[in-house]
């Protein structure tokens, strides 16, 4: 749709969700964790966009895609800073913003190669001992870690 000359303005989306103040950084963390790279619907990918409140800020756009709980752990992990928008026809029907959860199932690995549920098929869980730096750490084996490592 064209405004004038200058602007092209990114269309609405009839189904699906709208990931909106994604950090500029983070925006291809997402695509390739939540692996939208292999949905079949558009996905409208923006970066580096000029927002008020981040500076530089990202957006997604996911057709008829709507996330599940483990998703959306995933997200506020990434980025923590994203509004998740679900819409149906057209309208917005929700707006979430998102927080680090303070425990962490299944998603994440555990670094430590001895850890039972690196020899053992059990659901990992961890606590978030801090939010930044982001630390979280095994229940099984207490091991702490700055780098997570999802599933
Ligand atoms: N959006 C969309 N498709 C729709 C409705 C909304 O892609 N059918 C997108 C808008 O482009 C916007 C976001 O969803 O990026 C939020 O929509 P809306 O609440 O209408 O926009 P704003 O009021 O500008 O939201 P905010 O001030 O929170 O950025
Ligand atoms: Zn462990």
């Amino acid at each position: 749709m064209t405004t004038n000359n200058k602007e092209l303005i990114v269309k609405k989306i009839e189904n699906g969700t709208v990931i909106d103040h994604i950090p500029a950084d983070k925006v291809f963390d997402v695509v390739r964790i939540l692996g939208l790279i292999s949905l079949e619907d558009e996905v409208l990918i923006g970066t580096n966009l000029e927002s008020k409140k981040y500076g530089r800020k990202g957006i997604i756009k996911a057709t008829n895609k709507f996330f599940d709980c483990e998703e959306i752990d995933k997200l506020a992990i990434i980025a923590p800073t994203a509004t998740l928008i679900t819409i149906k026809n057209y309208e917005v029907v929700e707006k979430k913003s998102l927080s680090i959860p303070k425990e962490i199932h299944k998603i994440v690995k555990c670094i430590n190669p001895n850890c039972v549920t690196n020899v053992e098929e059990i659901d990992t869980q961890f606590n978030v001992v801090s939010e930044e730096p982001l630390t979280i750490q095994c229940h099984y084996c207490e091991k702490t870690m700055t780098n997570i490592n999802f599933k």
